[in-house]
């Protein structure tokens, strides 16, 4: 039995999706274990593109048993959806199972996560605006509906009524907002429910016996650490825990069960939405690798806020997460640049730090100590093998490997999975 963890070590959109959907052929279960369709997920097959939200990468093999575990919280409309889309492009959906103990998004969810970003101004934290928040706040709070009480019609009406006296009152009276009608979201979402079902069952059992019996599991990361609620750069985060400690809280599994932890990173840094960013190239730095990278985000369509790769952020995700491996993505991508910079440790109140600051008013006032390398301004993307790197991109990624302390073990060099390396 093997069972790996792939998470994100940045502020998300590292290219996990890439990664997973290529594990996933050696694996038998491939499990979500937080966030919601806050994710974006790309995956490029011989040319054609999937952006996943919800369902596990791992659906576009045939025959995997894919799961969305109790950690996660589903907007039902988002799910039936993506199986539509998928059905449509003739991928069965048949083996998705759904967690009777995740909790559901509902419209109050995404029209409150809407009206308190409005009502924090310019302190807004950029979400998604998914109801992502408001859901998990919810769930903390012990007012949660769960996918088990949306498949129970007298369970799912009492909850809803009683939700809605509440959220109402919120919405209308704190907010300024707009009541929401009671009897339409009754409605809307017994049919979701009725149409789900089928897929609604007690996954824990179902990871539970695959480990009993040997086989290969995924567990699929959303988001990255750096949004962890508890290890990110809080209130700039999301909601949940992302970070591999979230696979036996999201899943339901012991630590003992986890053999592997990948954690996944870009050649640079990305991030969508707002809070601090040390490394970031508000600049045309910036823009190039944008542009470069073709980062705008797969959930929203923002442009990504671009700048260097910072190894403070990834030594903080190693401990955290426990790496055992790297996968780095977007080698192709950075070498364009004629130089490129390395973010090695902090200066801060005329000190060298290599720690990640917790108080984000110590944290604004560190200045990234770089190292720099020369670009490697050759087409990469036909490489499979490391030997035939240039010798440049080498450099720079052993220095990566040296200052973090944990192997690379994938490289990517284009959007497609079969643009990889494994080394
Ligand atoms: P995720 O949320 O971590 O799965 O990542 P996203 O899919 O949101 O964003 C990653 C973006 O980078 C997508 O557009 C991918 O197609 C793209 N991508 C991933 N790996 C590579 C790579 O090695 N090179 C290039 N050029 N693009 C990549
Ligand atoms: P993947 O899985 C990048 C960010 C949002 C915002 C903050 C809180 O594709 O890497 P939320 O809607 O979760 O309450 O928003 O978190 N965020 C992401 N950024 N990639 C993601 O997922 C993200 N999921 C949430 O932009 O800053
Ligand atoms: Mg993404």
């Amino acid at each position: 039995m093997a069972t790996r963890v792939v998470i994100g070590t940045q502020w998300g959109d590292e290219g996990k999706g890439k990664y997973i959907d290529m594990l996933a052929r050696t694996s038998d279960v491939v499990v979500r274990f937080s966030g919601g369709n806050n994710a974006g997920h790309t995956i490029v097959v011989n040319g054609e593109k999937y952006a996943l939200h919800l369902i596990p990468s791992g659906i576009l093999h045939e025959g995997k048993t894919c799961i969305i575990g109790n950690g996660v919280v589903v907007d039902p409309a988002v799910l039936l959806d993506e199986m539509k889309q998928l059905n449509e492009r003739g991928i069965s959906t048949e083996r998705l199972f759904v967690s009777d103990r995740a909790h559901v998004i509902m419209p109050y969810h995404r029209v409150l996560d809407e009206l308190q970003e409005k009502f924090r101004g310019k302190d807004s934290i950029g979400t998604t605006k998914r109801g992502i928040g408001p859901c998990y706040c919810d769930k903390a709070d012990r007012s949660g509906i769960r996918m088990c009480d949306l498949v129970d019609e007298e369970v799912f009406i009492a909850k809803t009524r009683d939700n809605l006296k509440i959220k109402n009152l919120l919405i209308e009276k704190v907010y300024g907002g707009q009541r929401l009608d009671e009897e339409q979201i009754i409605s809307e979402y017994l049919e979701y429910g009725r149409k789900l079902k089928k897929y609604v069952t007690d996954v824990n059992a179902v990871i539970f016996d695959a480990i009993e019996q040997d086989k290969e599991i995924l567990f699929e990361g959303a988001q990255a650490t750096l949004l962890d609620l508890d290890f990110g750069t809080y209130p700039f985060v999301t909601s949940s825990n992302p970070i591999a400690g979230g696979v036996c809280v999201g899943a339901g599994i012991g630590p003992v069960y986890i053999n592997e932890v990948y954690g996944v990173l870009k050649a640079y840094t990305s991030r969508v939405g707002a809070g601090p960013f040390p490394t970031e190239q508000d600049n045309e730095i910036g823009d190039k690798i944008r542009e470069l990278g073709w980062e705008y985000g797969t959930t929203t369509g923002r442009p990504r806020r671009c700048g260097w790769l910072d190894l403070v952020m990834i030594r903080y995700a190693a401990r955290i997460n426990g790496l055992t491996g790297l996968a780095i993505n977007h080698v192709d991508t950075i070498g364009k640049l004629p130089k490129v910079k390395l973010c090695v440790a902090y200066k801060k109140d005329g000190q060298e730090i290599t720690s990640f600051p917790c108080s984000l008013k110590e944290l604004a006032k560190c200045e990234p100590v770089y190292e720099e390398f020369d670009g490697w301004d050759t087409d990469i993307s036909n490489v499979r093998n490391y030997n035939d790197l240039p010798d440049n991109a080498k450099k720079y990624l052993k220095r990566i490997e040296e200052l973090v302390g944990v192997k690379i073990k994938m490289i990517g060099v284009g959007k497609d999975r079969e643009q990889t390396i494994i080394v």
